[in-house]
């Protein structure tokens, strides 16, 4: 399979003492779900905002379909966020407006200023959103106001949103955290059938290390802001997850784990 993102020597530094990212490398293939996980603080948020340069890094490079993102200047920047889709932990959706206007927010990226402000969209494209509301299993919520919904729901019309742009990739970051278990699973499913079905590669950040390795086809540990695992869920030992979130935490997760 081909390389969909490199991420090649990347840091990141926050004012002049909090590094976030530490020289970062690993690279995805096109198709990969892959999960990053790691203590609060270790820099997974900002490893996925410097793809898609809501943040920028501080040194090292980012290659994104063939494309060297740091160099992209503000159309070509439009571009590339238009084949990189976001699903946040709060969904950033537009609570009092209705579902498929939120949807259809997702095309902004290809409009200009003018048709986007004013919300002019063709009927093409209201076909797609409804398309991509049934993926979701949404079609019964099209015209319904967001404030007014689950938050299992939100988070899938946030992922609507973000499909609709017909996107390679999918950075989630933390898409589970504020929902109960079984919204969490029915999420998760989702993005793998997006995964797998539509060959959309998905990285995603979680807190969540049982979700992680079942439903991933590789993790990336990440600690201090470095990278201290890279591989398959099914290798993944109790001591290298204790090496990921600190000896303290680990024997925490053994103790709940062996009751
Ligand atoms: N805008 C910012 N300005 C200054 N420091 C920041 C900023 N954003 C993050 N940091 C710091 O950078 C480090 C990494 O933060 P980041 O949010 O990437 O971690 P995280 O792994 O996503 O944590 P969490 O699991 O809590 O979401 C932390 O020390 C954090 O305090
Ligand atoms: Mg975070």
């Amino acid at each position: 399979m081909k390389t969909l993102l490199e991420v090649k020597n990347v840091s990141k530094q926050y004012g002049t003492d909090t590094v976030a990212l530490s020289d970062v490398n690993f690279s995805v293939k096109e198709g990969e779900f892959v999960s990053v996980i790691g203590p609060s603080g270790a820099g997974k948020s900002t490893l996925l905002r410097c793809i898609n340069r809501m943040i920028e890094a501080s040194n090292g490079e980012i290659i994104f379909d063939n494309v060297n993102v740091q160099g992209l200047r503000k159309k070509e920047l439009r571009r590339l966020r238009t084949k990189i889709g976001m699903i946040f932990q709060h969904y950033n959706l537009v609570m009092r407006m209705s579902v498929i206007e939120n949807v259809l927010h997702g095309l902004l990226g290809y409009k200009s200023t003018f048709s986007g402000v004013l919300g002019l969209y063709s009927e093409e494209e209201k076909k797609k959103a409804l398309q991509v509301l049934t993926i979701l299993g949404l079609q019964e919520q099209v015209y319904k106001r967001c404030d007014q919904l689950s938050g299992g729901q939100k988070q899938r019309v946030g992922i609507a949103r973000a499909l609709i742009q017909n996107p390679k990739m999918l950075l989630c970051d933390e898409p589970i955290a504020s929902l109960d278990p079984n919204a969490s699973k029915i999420i998760m499913d989702y993005l793998k059938k997006i995964s797998s079905s539509m060959g959309i590669t998905v990285l995603v950040n979680l807190h969540q290390v049982d979700v992680a390795l079942k439903y991933s086809d590789r993790i990336i540990g990440v600690s201090k802001g470095k990278i201290v695992y890279d591989g398959s869920p099914k290798k993944i030992s109790e001591e290298e997850i204790n090496t990921i979130y600190g000896s303290e935490a680990g024997e925490l997760m053994i103790e709940v784990g062996g009751k």
